[in-house]
């Protein structure tokens, strides 16, 4: 549950008697406000508004103009959106394997997978925790590439003590409803690449410089001004909001500790997680064995979930493109499942699922 207060409704309650819903040619008074206060929070240069996480995804291999003939790769255990983004430019998406700690992109299987038609990594900061982001930049530069950082469960997390976007070229997030901070939907670009910058601000709004005079093939993914008004209100909250979430995860690591069939996750000391998910994984369990503490932790009125059942690899669009074998993808997809870590959990709360997990599992 998204947590909403006085200030989001007070907000809405000034755009709309504003009567300004939107901004014609882009971004309107509200959208350039939470923009200005995205790109601080973020340290980028620039951050344009969009109406939605995976619209900034594909805006963001757009504006670089990857197409037809090119691939990109890309971690097949993520949220859908990343690999749609490569399929929606006609670019082939190219899956490599992950860490089966981290269940991020494994930075050494990425330059195997580089050929003459690569043109860009999309490293994912998966459950919030940040890629090997370093190691990532340096192969790409070695190659010429552009590295697009799927940001979309990110915020608040760093790597090297750098908020996501700063070793990438542009980073994209959500800001869907229940993301660490949300607009309802809605999703952001940042980039400190100015020329990129300006082609991602035409491509948001139909390709227009100046009203009916479409310079460039473009869309309709402008965000409107209710869902900024809730933004700005929500950065504000986002401190507090994930200074929860980093309460709840450490309590539930400490009172989940010792458990022989349970893996916590882990925060390698690079790294600091924005904690979107708490994610365990069952030792050497079966994709049933999973599905079961799942059934028997909902009956309990525990609510798990499981991000993600199905690699995207292994889905029928994209398993007809090219077939795939991700060993440690497909066994963390049939062992990980998420327990609650949002910060409307009370300690109370915290403790109650740890002692049900504790009494599943025993
Ligand atoms: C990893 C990841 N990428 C992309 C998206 C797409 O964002 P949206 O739902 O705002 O389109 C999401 C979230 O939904 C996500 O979790």
């Amino acid at each position: 549950m998204p947590i909403m207060g006085k200030e989001e409704i007070n907000a809405v309650t000034r755009v709309l008697k504003s009567g300004i819903l939107t901004g014609r040619l882009g971004s309107g008074p509200m959208a350039k406000q939470f923009e200005d206060n995205f790109a601080k929070f973020a340290e980028a240069k620039h951050a344009i508004a969009v109406n939605s996480g995976t619209a900034a995804l594909h805006m963001s291999l757009w504006g670089k103009n990857i197409t037809r003939g090119n691939e990109v790769i890309l971690p097949s255990f993520t949220f859908i959106a990343t690999a749609e983004a490569v399929a929606l430019v006609g670019a082939k998406p190219v899956f490599v394997d992950i860490k089966p700690n981290t269940y991020n992109v494994d930075p050494e299987k990425i330059e195997p997978a580089i050929t003459s038609k690569t043109r860009a990594i999309m490293p994912v900061d998966l459950y919030g925790l940040p890629a090997e982001m370093d190691k990532i930049r340096e192969i790409a530069d070695k190659h010429d590439l552009f590295v697009v950082e799927d940001a979309a469960q990110a915020h608040g997390s760093s790597y090297k003590s750098k908020p996501p976007g700063h070793f990438s070229d542009v980073a994209c997030w959500s800001l869907y409803a229940s993301k660490n901070m949300t607009t309802g939907e809605g999703g952001m670009l940042t980039t400190n690449n100015d020329e990129y910058a300006e082609k991602l601000r035409l491509l948001r709004s139909h390709g227009e410089k100046e009203e009916y005079k479409a310079a460039l093939l473009g869309h309709n993914y402008r965000m409107p001004e209710i869902e900024a008004a809730i933004g700005i209100e929500q950065l504000k909250k986002l401190p507090t909001f994930a200074e929860k979430r980093r309460k709840n995860a450490e309590n539930l690591t400490k009172k989940l500790g010792g458990l022989k069939r349970l893996v916590l996750p882990v925060e390698p000391r690079s790294c600091r997680s924005s904690w979107y998910l708490y994610t365990v994984r069952l030792r050497n369990g079966t994709v049933k064995d999973r599905d079961k503490v799942i059934h028997d932790l909902r009956k309990k009125g525990v609510g798990a979930g499981v991000y993600y059942h199905t690699p995207i690899h292994l889905m029928p669009y994209y398993r007809q493109l090219e077939s795939y074998i991700l060993p440690e993808t497909e066994k963390a997809a049939d062992q990980v499942f998420s327990l609650p870590v949002h910060p409307g959990l009370k300690d109370t709360e915290v403790n109650y699922v740890t002692k049900t997990v504790r009494q599943i599992l025993r």
